[in-house]
């Protein structure tokens, strides 16, 4: 399929996911999100690939949330699937094998904070806002951002942001720990988004593949079950080739060269 709004690279074992829609600020339409979908959905099925990094075109914007004139008009059973398709996107995200970082340059305002939510690491540029302006328009946060965001800052802390509409800076932002990292430019946003993507890729894909699934489906659960959880994966893992490999070369004291099965 050829994107329209979506440009895709690939740097090493890394694909660089650019949202191209400068002129609106990168605003989420059905069509880029569909775009987004399934570019995602490719490279959670390419093997060579071992990280991404999600980052939104120009100086101003990562995402500056849903495209308001499109949902301007769209009927409650339309606004819910809308809702739903930034529902699938987040799932894909947090499914897919390889970590997804979010490299956010300028506005992160709803739909664009919810995706970088979504994201397993968060790296921001000093000129990067976040808020949910939802309630200034007569709506509340869609895809994802009043569980997301509760479940990582807790209730206050979101209930201030969504409540109001306000924005916030990324330092502010760090240091409610809701991003990983701030950086001077967009520049040096990227250089170390792709280095960290780097450092990732580097490591077996098969064990931080599970890393990603032992944290995100044992967070929810009960402290007991998600040790059993734990304590599962942690046994497959013995069953691959890349454990071996890691270990050997360990006692070796030789580089791994791992192979992801
Ligand atoms: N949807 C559609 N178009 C958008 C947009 C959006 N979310 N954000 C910006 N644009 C467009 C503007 O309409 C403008 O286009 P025109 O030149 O054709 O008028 C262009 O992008 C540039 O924007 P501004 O002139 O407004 O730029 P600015 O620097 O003055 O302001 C801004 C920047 C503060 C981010 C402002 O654009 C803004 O407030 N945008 C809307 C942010 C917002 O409310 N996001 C939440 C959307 S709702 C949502 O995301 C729901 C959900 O949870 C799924």
């Amino acid at each position: 399929m050829q994107n329209k709004f979506i440009k895709t690279d690939t740097k090493n074992k890394t694909s660089i996911l650019t949202i191209s829609r400068p002129e609106a600020l990168n605003a989420l339409n059905l069509e880029v999100l569909n775009e987004i979908e399934c570019s995602l959905y490719e490279i959670s099925l390419n093997r060579d690939i071992c990280a991404v990094v999600i980052t939104g075109d120009g100086e101003k914007a990562f995402v500056a949330g849903a495209d308001i004139k499109e949902m301007a008009n769209m009927s409650p059973i339309e606004a819910a699937k809308f809702a739903q398709k930034g529902h699938d996107i987040l799932r894909l995200i947090r499914k897919m094998p390889q970590p997804v970082i979010a490299a956010v340059n300028g506005y992160a305002l709803g739909g664009g904070f919810e995706m970088a939510l979504a994201c397993d690491i968060i790296y921001a540029s000093q000129n990067a806002k976040f808020g949910f302006p939802e309630v200034t328009l007569g709506i509340i946060p869609g895809f994802g951002g009043t569980q997301n965001l509760s479940r990582l800052v807790g209730e206050k802390i979101a209930n201030e942001l969504i409540f109001t509409g306000n924005m916030i800076p990324a330092e502010k932002a760090k240091s409610l720990s809701i991003i990983n990292e701030v950086f001077d430019s967009k520049a040096q946003l990227l250089e170390m988004a792709l280095k960290t993507a780097e450092k990732i890729s580097s490591n077996s894909p098969i064990a931080v593949a599970l890393a990603k699934d032992a944290i995100l489906n044992g967070i929810n659960l009960p402290l007991n079950e998600a040790y059993h959880y734990e304590s599962k994966v942690f046994g497959n893992l013995f069953s691959t080739q890349d454990q071996k490999e890691g270990m050997t070369a360990f006692i070796e004291k030789r580089k791994a060269n791992f192979k992801g099965i």
